[in-house]
């Protein structure tokens, strides 16, 4: 690799990402983008009654960091419950990755946002209260400072 600033990991996610594209039957969806660079991701789930992600897809015009944390994003939030997809960081997905460049940690951050707005399509669409998800963030946040 030599000079390259990402990791194996990153380089892996970016030439051959995981998930990628559209889910017919998604029943969360969310989109999202960074007006500094123009990069956008858009994030599909499929929750199931149990509230387990059953299946998960994503299309993003960005970066190749984007497109990495998007990658693994998806395989993170895989058979998950909603809980622990909203208590899914950046930084974890940073972490999963073996790291970002400093410069490119905003691009992780845009996986972590494209996974909230989902989130809350999904609350919509049940008409449940979205103010929980920002509540269950806020504690997750708490316990990590
Ligand atoms: Fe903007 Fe990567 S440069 S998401």
């Amino acid at each position: 690799m030599g000079m390259s600033p990402y990791s194996d990991k990153v380089m892996d996610h970016f030439m051959n990402p995981r998930n990628m594209g559209d889910l017919a039957d998604a029943n969360a969806v969310g989109e999202v983008g960074n007006p500094a660079c123009g990069d956008v991701m858009k994030l599909f789930m499929k929750i199931g009654d149990n509230e387990t992600i059953e299946d998960v897809k994503f299309k993003t015009f960005g970066c190749g960091a984007a497109i990495a944390s998007s990658s693994m994003a998806t395989e993170l939030l895989k058979g998950k419950k909603i809980d622990e997809a909203i208590a899914l960081t950046n930084q974890a997905i940073v972490n999963a990755l073996d790291g970002l460049p400093e410069s490119k940690i905003h691009c992780s951050v845009m996986a972590e946002e494209a996974v909230e707005a989902a989130l809350v399509d999904y609350y919509n669409k049940a008409g449940k209260d979205v103010a929980e998800i920002e509540k269950m963030k806020a504690a997750v946040k708490a316990t990590k400072e």
